[in-house]
């Protein structure tokens, strides 16, 4: 059987950040409040009006392939998961395909808010299980600053731009995804969601005026919903794989909020020297935070690691998936450009 294995991870983060003292200029806030009730420190925002979620999406795509040291043309297939598209149509897959030159790829959007890059995984992963592709790029990118109202404290402090991808090949040794879980509970929608813009309320005069096409979320309400959510799934994933927290290197969590991270971790009988953080750098980038970890920790990686991501968001949709990781990533050429620009 072949197993889908990540052998390849790329990244890019806008350059202009955003801290919490900025913010504290715009709004009624303090880096104090912000850091205790979310553990974000300053987050980057793509802030060239010319370029979005496929220009962020394409860079760490490019990057990768650089990385991996393939050609564009050798992608069978390119998944984007998003909730911030450059348009409606055509699909921000097919922007990035025609940006990077992928000359043999299909590819389309997958929309699952912050749960995105682990459905987009899942589905990516069926390609090469099946045997039908050889590379499956899997991106997870998000202007979130496009739809996030910078007048309203409770949700302009929490989120970032970003985008970071990874390469799915197939291995045959047993390295890669192991097992995943996919949820979606549509009932509570409302609770997190922007409800201007599509074909419901399509964008008029008033739904700009009511700030219809920005997101609108019940934090509370949410973060009671992700605890459990997160915990649950990524409990599990390592009951049903007979895992226990002595056999997990990572936890991979989506970086929405540090206490729901510390929450899953305890359930998961985690310590935090296990679980990947960067929240405090780049905030919530919705369908990026999960690569954009891998990325940051692909150095300390090993063959063989037990990773476990688990991820919490709009819909509502949730999920987990367990990871051999497939190679070292000691051995990985450096790209400069890009490293320049995440620690810029
Ligand atoms: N600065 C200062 N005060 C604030 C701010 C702010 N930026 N935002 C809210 N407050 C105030 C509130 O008005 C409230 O004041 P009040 O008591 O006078 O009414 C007080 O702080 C407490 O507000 P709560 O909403 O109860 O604060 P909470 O501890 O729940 O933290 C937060 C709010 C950070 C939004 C939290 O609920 C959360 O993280 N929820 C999850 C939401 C989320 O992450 N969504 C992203 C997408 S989904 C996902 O990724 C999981």
């Amino acid at each position: 059987m072949n197993f889908a294995a990540i052998t390849a991870v790329g990244h890019f983060l806008p350059e202009d950040r955003l801290t919490n003292a900025e913010l504290e200029q715009m709004i009624d806030t303090s880096d104090e409040w912000i850091r205790t009730r979310t553990g974000i420190r300053e987050r980057r925002i793509l802030r060239d009006k010319d370029k979005a979620t496929a220009y962020m999406a394409a860079r760490a795509a490019e990057n990768l392939l650089k990385k991996r040291g393939i050609d564009a043309s050798e992608i069978d297939a390119i998944i984007v998961a998003t909730v911030t598209p450059d348009m409606f149509f055509p699909s921000t897959a097919c922007l990035v395909q025609a940006e990077i030159g992928a000359t043999n790829a299909w590819g389309f959007d997958l929309s699952a808010a912050c749960s995105g890059f682990l459905f987009g995984l899942s589905t990516g992963a069926k390609f090469i299980e099946s045997g039908r592709h050889k590379k499956v790029l899997v991106i997870g990118a998000d202007k979130m600053s496009s739809i996030i109202d910078y007048t309203d404290r409770t949700t302009c402090v929490l989120f970032g731009d970003g985008a970071a991808a990874v390469l799915l090949e197939p291995d045959s040794e047993g390295y890669g995804l192991i097992d995943s879980i996919e949820r979606v509970d549509g009932s509570n929608w409302k609770m997190l969601c922007m409800h201007g813009g599509g074909s419901l309320n399509p964008p008029t005069h008033e739904t700009v005026d009511q700030k219809m096409h920005y997101l609108r979320q019940e934090g509370r309400m949410v973060f009671r919903y992700a605890v459990e959510g997160m915990a649950d799934v990524s409990a599990e994933i390592m009951e049903r794989n007979g895992l226990t927290g002595d056999d997990i290197r990572y936890l991979v969590p989506h970086q929405a909020n540090l206490r729901i991270i510390d929450a899953t971790a305890r359930r998961m009988g985690i310590t935090r020297d296990k679980v990947m953080l960067n929240i405090e750098r780049y905030g919530n980038t919705t369908a990026a935070t999960i690569p954009l970890c891998l990325m940051d920790w692909e150095k300390d990686l090993r063959r063989g690691d037990n990773l476990i991501l688990a991820a919490f968001g709009g819909g509502f949709t949730w999920g987990a998936a367990y990871l051999k990781w497939a190679y070292d990533g000691k051995d990985v050429a450096v790209d400069t450009e890009a490293e320049a620009a995440a620690s810029h």
